[in-house]
């Protein structure tokens, strides 16, 4: 990874201006992830285009090489994984995965069958998040998942003799999803996953790709496993697209400003990852989608355009959610400029990210002068607001807060400084360079 210094907080210029634009954003971090995963598994040297050179995936990138896979990165950023061939070899030590969930969850699922001890730990934010999660589904596969009393990381997994089983998921969640599919793979038998609701769909789609014997039927997700000696994939070349989540900055400042434009290229349009186009259009912006990837590819990507309005506000909830999971502190902004009440419900989930989203957004919103009310699932915004910052405004360390917030920034009259906002590296380290590209004057 190119040397960036790390940012510790930034000032967002009054007036901020914000030209719109067109915009490449880095590669999706759920995907890059997972290809870090199974590329880290397959036999051979896969190479990877547009992997996301983010702190969250580089750290899943070491881990897989503490499991005795190898990569390198060349000068025009192609990621080469050459890969264990199925088997992993126990680390040294601890794994430290930093501040990414996904990281964590999907690593504890693959290494679940092997006969290896692992201890998977991060940071403060990552140590406090819940992993009784993937604790039981994997104890029943027949894995030993330690936590601390409070149920949260550092872990250790005892790997073993996994059998495949029939899960329901008690919430939706790609990550024990995921997890479970992919301990699923070093199992015997056949391993069904069924969801509440329907949510990202990367790892499915990744597996099918390279040939696991993998089933998707409505909500019921089979796969049936290789046994302890793991799947034999091979390694192959892979394509992430750009991350929309990333992208989703660009177009709510985009949709919250009446004549403005940007324009997201070869970007993630994974439906289970897109419901906040749905969210921007009904809130009356103006959404133009363009579908460049062949129907062979395993993700669906493109160009997004949206057209900014005076927006008035919206709800969104039930199966909607789990579609616009990580969006939910940008629809929550869009609230605060948008004419007349957005509610959001049905996000209990947002509490355990990176930090309480709920209580971290309604803190800053109010401290930005916007009348909001914190609900146990959610939250009630009232727009139009006068961005006016009263407090300072805190990140908590999260990274999808810090980016909101510099978006909401944009619409305030008097700069806005926001503290903390290193974390914007796990995910998006170019951010700053694209908010001055799109016009916005930041110090
Ligand atoms: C992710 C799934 C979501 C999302 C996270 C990435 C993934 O979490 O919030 O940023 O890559 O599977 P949950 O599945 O726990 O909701």
């Amino acid at each position: 990874m190119r040397p960036r210094p790390r940012k510790r907080q930034t000032t967002i210029v009054h007036p901020a201006g914000f030209d719109g634009g067109v915009v490449r954003v880095p590669g999706d971090k759920s995907i890059s992830h997972r290809t870090a995963l199974l590329a880290g598994i397959s036999s051979g040297t896969s190479e990877i285009r547009g992997f996301l050179q983010a702190e969250d995936c580089l750290n899943t990138l070491k881990a897989m090489e503490s499991f005795g896979a190898r990569s390198w990165i060349d000068d025009e950023g192609v990621l080469s994984i050459q890969g264990t061939g199925g088997k992993m070899i126990e680390p040294a030590g601890p794994l430290d995965v930093g501040n990414s969930g996904t990281g964590m969850r999907l690593l504890a699922g693959l290494c679940a069958g092997s006969p290896i001890t692992v201890t998977l730990t991060g940071d403060a934010s990552l140590n406090s998040r819940p992993m009784r999660r993937i604790k039981e589904p994997l104890e029943l596969m027949g894995a030993q998942v330690e936590l601390t009393p409070q149920g949260t990381a550092p872990m250790t997994i005892r790997g073993g003799k996994l059998h495949g089983m029939e899960y329901s998921l008690p919430t939706a969640s790609a990550q024990v999803k995921s997890c479970c599919i992919l301990a699923g793979l070093y199992a015997e038998g056949r391993t069904t996953v069924l969801e509440p609701i329907p949510t990202r769909d990367h790892t499915e789609r990744m597996l099918r790709a390279v040939g696991a014997p993998i089933r998707v039927e409505g909500q019921n997700i089979s796969v049936d496993g290789y046994g302890p000696k793991g799947p034999k994939f091979l390694a192959r070349p892979y394509v992430v697209p750009g991350d929309f989540s990333s992208a989703a900055y660009w177009l709510a400042a985009a949709a919250a400003i009446p004549g403005a434009t940007v324009r997201a290229e070869g970007v993630g349009l994974n439906l289970r990852r897109t419901a906040l186009l749905d969210v921007l259009r009904r809130m009356g912006a103006r959404v133009e989608i363009e579908r460049t990837s062949a129907p062979t590819d395993p993700e669906v990507y493109g160009n997004v355009t949206v057209y900014g309005a005076e927006l008035k506000g919206t709800e969104v909830g039930g199966a909607e959610i789990p579609n616009l999971i990580d969006e939910l502190p940008l629809v929550a902004m869009l609230g605060a400029l948008a004419q007349g009440r957005t509610v959001i419900r049905d996000a209990s989930e947002l509490r355990v990210k990176e930090s309480d989203r709920v209580a971290v957004m309604v803190e800053n919103l109010a401290g930005m002068g916007v009348a909001v009310a914190e609900q146990p699932d959610g939250m009630v915004v009232e727009g139009p607001a006068k961005i006016s910052p009263t407090k300072s405004i805190r990140s908590y360390g999260d990274h999808r807060i810090a980016m909101s917030m510099s978006i909401l920034a944009i619409f305030a009259d008097q700069p806005v400084t926001i503290a903390n906002v290193a974390c914007v590296d796990t995910s998006y380290p170019e951010f700053w360079e694209q908010l001055s590209q799109l016009g916005v004057k930041v110090e």
